[in-house]
């Protein structure tokens, strides 16, 4: 596990590039953490990285965004998501083992769901109103 902590939302884009160069297609991306920790931007820096330039924000009503870059990439938000009936309604098991990557913001709602080598990126408050913790398992930026 290696903690890595950013203190703007353009450092926490950097960290999201970095994580991309490291990605082969077919990786889960599990995001942890309440609202405004970073999800979004986290992701919004690794679409970059993956030559996907905008248009990504919370899918918070779609349920999935769908980009492509050098990967495709679909960006979940599993914030209402309550019931395995629910989650199956957003494609989440049509996509997995495919060459697609997964970012799963609110993953916590989807714990039991979460494949085992699922890459565990957890993100909590700093000491300052800007800083960002991030507790990043299963890849090293
Ligand atoms: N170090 C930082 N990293 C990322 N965002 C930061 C940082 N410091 C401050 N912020 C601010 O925190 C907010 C993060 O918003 P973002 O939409 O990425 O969060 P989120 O975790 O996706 O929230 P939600 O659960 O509502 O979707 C932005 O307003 C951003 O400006
Ligand atoms: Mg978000």
């Amino acid at each position: 596990m290696l903690e890595i902590v950013t203190d703007s939302p353009a450092q926490t884009e950097e960290l999201g590039r970095r994580i991309a160069q490291k990605l082969g297609g077919g990786e889960v991306l599990a995001l942890f953490g309440g609202m405004g920790m970073g999800k979004t931007a986290f992701t919004r820096g690794l679409a970059d990285g993956l030559g996907i330039s905008s248009g990504v924000s919370s899918p918070t009503f779609a349920l999935v965004n769908e980009y492509h870059g050098r990967l495709t990439v679909y960006h979940f938000d599993m914030f209402r998501v309550d019931s395995w009936d629910d989650l199956y309604s957003t494609g989440f098991f049509d996509y997995l083992d495919t060459e697609a990557v997964l970012v799963i913001e609110w993953s916590e709602n989807i714990e039991g769901a979460l494949p085992p080598d699922a890459i565990r990126i957890e993100i909590a408050a700093g000491k300052t109103e800007q800083e960002r913790v991030f507790q990043i398992e299963g890849i090293e930026p």
